[in-house]
């Protein structure tokens, strides 16, 4: 090499990632367990039952579902959402079950409020834990009903809010459920109740894991008539007009890692706060390539997190949740 390799550079833009500290003073996006909803699992009975299709996760009984959230509110997460396992004797085929307001989800809701009353409880509206069929509408010949599902969902949403739910989240996809139970929340005076809509759910293979920890894999057909191709983006922005039109207080892309651009263009499109879940598939495939040795699991998935929120996410859902806070907590 010869002596005097320095060059005219005007521009060095590694000065300004030189030590650890400036890198920090320049960093645009931060990723904080303020941003996190943690979904969690839950199951009638006293046992915390390991789930077979996501290693790390659990079924939680209501005494382990308290102990879970104590300690990721000790860490900096104060917000769940919860997905309930229905027992098979209890799901019909118009998942009346969804409404029950001494079922699993509204006992859980009341005894989180009664012991965390700042946790912000989030609840899933949708008809797949109760319906006989796992599809999340109700069917008929093998059609998905957009209409008759959307007033039971207003009664489910109904039975959430009285219970003390603090957002409800349809994940549905039906057209015209946001605004529906909008009106419902308001003719109840439940006018504080938040809207968290699910607004581009995606047909997506990656949420194979979480239909095996509820058991409620559609039994016949597919949820393509309901949620979005995912070769669509301009889609997207149809259904959150829609959604904010009707009154969402929130909108939502599901999944999350491989849809960044609708991330990014309804970031650009709303001014609504946009939330994104890491969904069950992402999940596993971070666990499994961890548990492998293949990846360093702590790495990836601040990365991806950081990539979500990069990409224009106000809001991440992650199983990673109390492990990301945990980590962002030992951070170098
Ligand atoms: C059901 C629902 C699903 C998920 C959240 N709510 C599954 C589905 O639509 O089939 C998936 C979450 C995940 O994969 O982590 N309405």
């Amino acid at each position: 090499m010869s002596e005097s390799v320095a060059y005219d550079l005007p521009h060095r833009p590694r000065r300004n990632r030189k030590s650890a500290a400036i890198r920090s003073m320049v960093r645009e996006t931060e990723l904080s367990p303020a941003h996190f909803i943690y979904p969690l699992f839950i199951q009638e009975g006293t046992q915390d039952d390991d789930i077979a299709s996501m290693p790390g996760c659990k079924r939680w009984s209501l005494d382990g579902l308290l102990g879970e959230v104590a300690s990721a509110q000790t860490l900096g997460v104060n917000a769940v959402v919860l997905f309930p396992a229905i027992a098979e004797s209890l799901k019909t085929p118009l998942a009346e079950e969804c409404a029950n307001d001494d079922g699993l989800v509204p006992r859980a809701i009341r005894a989180l409020k009664a012991k965390f009353p700042e946790l912000v409880v989030i609840t899933d509206v949708a008809l797949d834990p109760y319906n006989s069929n796992g599809h999340d509408g109700i069917v008929q010949d093998g059609r998905i009903l957009n209409d008759e599902t959307i007033e039971v969902l207003c009664a489910q949403a109904l039975c959430h809010a009285r219970a003390g739910a603090d957002i409800v989240s349809p994940s549905d996809m039906m057209d015209g459920r946001v605004g529906a139970i909008r009106e419902a929340l308001d003719l109840h005076e439940f006018p504080d109740v938040l809207i968290l809509s699910y607004t581009a759910k995606y047909a997506s293979a990656f949420y194979g894991p979480f239909r095996g920890a509820l058991d409620s894999a559609p039994k016949s057909g597919d949820k393509k008539s309901y949620q979005m191709d995912p070769a669509n983006a301009r889609e997207a922005l149809r259904e959150a007009d829609l959604d904010a039109m009707e009154g969402a207080d929130m909108l939502m892309v599901k999944p999350a890692g491989p849809y960044l651009d609708i991330i990014h263009r309804l970031r650009e499109h709303s001014d609504l706060p946009i939330a994104a879940y890491q969904v069950s598939g992402e999940y596993l495939m971070i666990k499994s390539a961890s548990a492998a040795g293949w990846l360093d699991e702590k790495k990836i998935v601040l990365e991806t997190l950081t990539g979500i929120r990069r990409a224009g996410a106000d809001i991440i859902l992650t199983y990673y949740a109390k492990q990301a806070a945990e980590w962002l907590r030992s951070a170098e």
